[in-house]
């Protein structure tokens, strides 16, 4: 079990905000976590809302220190795809991250490995830093099957990018049977897949940055950030009640 320190990584939270808001329910909520904010040294923080929403995210957080993102993106910085948005267009509107392979959307959109991989790579293709989230389901833990799968899921990446370029990215842990659902994985479930995705890395390992996800809430986020390996959380329900989200903010930031 990899225990190293964390002292040369920062942690990171980031709130996906997926497909809910509104202009009015967005203001009030950016509005609740700018009057909360004080400073966090140790963290950093980003919102990615629905693509639609960047601008008017952008414009709350400018001068800000919390950063914002994208949900997605396709691999083809311009094209005729219609209804898609791209790495470029991300970053046009001040964008630090955009997450990739969020697993509703492997399921929704049904995106493959391959398919991630390559909107990893136009991510940072647009000085974008990618979220690559991976995770098994419930049927792969019982089977014992976690860390082949989530090794297949990295491994595509790492094919198509390079290691170097992952181990610049951020990974996010979030079984599936943990996203949305109020089951969180125990620390020491996720605390073995982390230290498994670091070691994959060697010794880039140390520098990249892993978060956990999948229903990380106030009342568990310091047990989990407690864990040498997990460097913070992708949050989905908690990221949309200003309150939840500072509280996890701040225990990012006391951590370790
Ligand atoms: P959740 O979602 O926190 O609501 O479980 C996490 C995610 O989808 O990133």
């Amino acid at each position: 079990m990899a225990s190293e320190s964390t002292a040369q990584r920062r942690r990171l939270v980031v709130g996906n905000w997926k497909m809910y808001g509104s202009r009015q329910e967005n203001t009030l909520l950016l509005a609740d976590i700018l009057a909360g904010w004080e400073p966090l040294a140790e963290v950093d923080v980003a919102i990615c809302p629905s693509f639609i929403y960047l601008p008017q995210v952008a414009e709350a957080l400018q001068g800000s220190a919390i950063a914002w993102g994208g949900q997605s993106l396709n691999p083809d910085d311009s094209g005729a795809f219609t209804g898609e948005v791209s790495g470029p267009m991300l970053a046009d509107v001040n964008s630090r991250y955009v997450i990739v392979g969020h697993n509703e959307r492997r399921r929704l959109r049904a995106e493959t490995d391959q398919f991630v991989a390559l909107q990893f790579v136009a991510a940072q293709r647009a000085g974008l830093i990618p979220i690559l989230c991976v995770g098994e389901s419930a049927e792969d833990r019982a089977a014992g099957n976690a860390l082949a799968f989530i090794t297949a899921q990295i491994s595509a990446v790492i094919n198509l990018a390079g290691i170097d370029a992952v181990a610049r990215a951020v990974l996010a842990y979030e079984p599936i049977w943990a996203v949305g659902t109020g089951k969180t994985a125990t620390p020491e479930q996720a605390a073995e897949v982390h230290a498994h995705i670091r070691q994959l890395f060697g010794e880039r390992g140390e520098q990249l940055t892993i978060v956990y996800g999948g229903s990380v809430k106030a009342n568990n986020a310091a047990q989990l950030f407690a864990l040498a390996d997990i460097d913070g959380a992708l949050l989905g329900g908690a990221s949309l009640n200003a309150e939840e989200f500072l509280a996890i903010c701040r225990h990012a930031n006391t951590a370790g």
